[in-house]
């Protein structure tokens, strides 16, 4: 294992650690509203202090850009993390969340790791070397007709100005598909989707943190990643499509027909 990606399990399984020992004793947590249903609790800062601690003890020259605290330094390496992708399942005892943490080097992704704790599953990939779960070798799936496909996606939780668009694209998805999932982590419906668990997963309005050591997981498992348009642009508008490359393209065709202005980022959407 590359030595950069090492230390990211190793903070991730630290940050996993503290997020298993609070999810005992949910009732005693502080939690804020950040803004209307975007919540964070002391578990989130104390995850990512973890994180942060770790990486900066390792790398004390790369930059962060981590949910929480944000932006910090100037390096050609910047560490993108969501120290706890599914907070509002977590505090409410719900147990599909995640640790995200990726490495970009000058802006291309080149390590990531997810780590479900409640399954103990780590998920991790490096640019050219594949996607693992649990140090085997993981793809996508090789559905290749999207009836037959199982999709994962997020419905606007915070940001409704997209949510007609969005409740479009879905009711065209529920009968030209298997099934629709709302796990509610959007890091690990991506490594879901790298494990071949589900074929496709869309969202719109992620933060690159929800998105960078997912969509990387995806790509090193032989998957496709874009923006709503198929573009590589995802990091910037986000707006994300993952799937086996088999039905990409189908999931791109439905949901062209309802892409207003705004979600086009050759019309719309500033990078
Ligand atoms: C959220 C989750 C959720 C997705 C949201 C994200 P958070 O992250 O990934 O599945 O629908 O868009 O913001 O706030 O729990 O880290
Ligand atoms: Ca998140
Ligand atoms: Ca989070």
């Amino acid at each position: 294992m590359h030595p950069m990606l090492n230390i990211a399990v190793k903070a991730a399984r630290r940050a996993g650690n503290i997020i298993v020992r609070a999810s005992d004793n949910l009732d005693t947590l502080t939690v804020r509203h950040k803004s209307l249903n975007d919540l964070v609790s002391e578990v989130d800062r104390a995850s990512e202090d973890a994180i942060i601690e770790t990486l900066k003890s390792a790398y004390p020259d790369h930059a962060i850009l981590a949910e929480e605290s944000g932006a910090a330094g100037d390096s050609e390496y910047v560490w993108i993390i969501d120290p706890l992708d599914g907070t509002t399942n977590f505090l409410h005892g719900f147990p599909v969340y995640c640790v995200s943490i990726a490495l970009a080097h000058k802006g291309v992704l080149t390590h990531g790791v997810v780590y479900d704790p409640t399954r103990n599953d780590l998920f991790t990939a490096s640019r050219g070397r594949g996607a693992f779960l649990n140090e085997r070798r993981i793809r996508v799936s090789r559905r290749d007709r999207l009836l037959d496909c199982l999709l994962a996606t997020g419905f606007p939780f915070r940001m409704f100005d997209h949510t007609d668009a969005y409740v479009a694209m879905l009711k065209e998805f529920m009968p030209k598909s298997a099934g629709i999932r709302r796990p509610g982590a959007a890091a690990l419906d991506l490594a879901n989707v790298a494990a071949g668990r589900m074929d496709g997963f869309w969202e719109i309005g992620l933060s690159p943190w929800d998105m960078a050591a997912g969509a990387l997981l995806v790509q090193e498992a032989g998957g496709l990643v874009g923006d709503l348009e198929g573009n590589e642009h995802f990091l910037e508008t986000g707006h994300i499509v993952a799937a086996n490359p088999r039905i990409f393209t189908q999931m791109l065709q439905v949901i062209e027909p309802h892409l207003p202005a705004s979600l086009r980022r050759s019309t719309g959407n500033p990078p």
